[in-house]
């Protein structure tokens, strides 16, 4: 961790911070977890979550590349390993879910129930923590708004989700309505990243996560 904060707080950042409309995937996620509890399998928001950044970075295959400590040379990695920060007894570690682009939205699921009970037990092997390509913070499972999240070199992006809140929202007709709302803080590699690619990924994850439907369109 040392190392790795020092190395990162030397990389320019650039931070790019939106609010999301949970209420189609707070429904999706109620339907959905109590099936898959039947079956042993814990369902939070993140194995969706998760699939949007994948599918955004279809398009945006910069943000999942890694660049060398001098930032000489960038590389564009294939696959998705999309690391999870998590809060364990041995205090912060990042396994990471690989392959996301290949997996369905159940198998993240499952993936992340396997790296969170050895996270636990503070079991986690380097396999599931190495050669992660970009990060997520869920620090709103603890609770929080917004974030500043810190790059986790050689990953050259980063984003936190804040704590799903009940809000008063109005609807097109202008009337009150209860709505379910998350933010969601993006840092990105400054050097290679320009801001509006990143403004860019960040709508695309945002329109899968709004109209989680719309995933089955691009999905493998
Ligand atoms: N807003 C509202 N509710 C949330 C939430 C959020 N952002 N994140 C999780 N929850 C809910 C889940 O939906 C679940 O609800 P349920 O009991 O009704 O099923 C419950 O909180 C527990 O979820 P959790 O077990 O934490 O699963 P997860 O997949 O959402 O998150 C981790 C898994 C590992 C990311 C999370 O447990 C964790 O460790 N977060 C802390 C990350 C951290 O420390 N970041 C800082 C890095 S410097």
């Amino acid at each position: 961790m040392v190392r790795t904060m020092t190395e990162s707080g030397r990389i320019p950042q650039f931070g790019y911070k939106d609010e999301v409309d949970m209420n189609k995937l707070v429904e999706l996620r109620s339907l959905l977890k109590t099936r898959l509890s039947e079956g042993g399998v814990a369902f939070s928001y993140m194995p969706v979550l998760i699939k949007a950044v994948s599918l955004a970075l279809v398009h945006h295959p910069v943000l999942n590349s890694t660049v060398d400590p001098d930032c000489t040379t960038i590389t564009y990695r294939a696959d998705h390993n999309v690391g999870v920060a998590m809060d364990t007894p041995l205090g912060l570690i990042v396994p990471n879910v690989k392959r996301v682009q290949e997996k369905s939205v159940y198998e993240i699921a499952v993936e992340l129930n396997r790296l969170q009970s050895l996270g636990a037990a503070g079991q986690l092997p380097p396999v599931d923590t190495a050669d992660g390509t970009f990060s997520l913070s869920n620090i709103g499972a603890i609770g929080g708004t917004y974030a500043n999240p810190m790059l986790l070199p050689p990953s050259v992006a980063i984003g936190a989700f804040g704590r799903v809140k009940v809000v008063p929202r109005f609807d097109s007709e202008g009337d009150l309505e209860r709505g379910h709302v998350m933010h969601v803080s993006w840092a990105a590699d400054h050097r290679v990243i320009d801001g509006a690619e990143v403004a860019r990924f960040s709508n695309r994850w945002k329109n899968y996560v709004e109209n989680p439907a719309s995933m089955i369109l691009d999905m493998k």
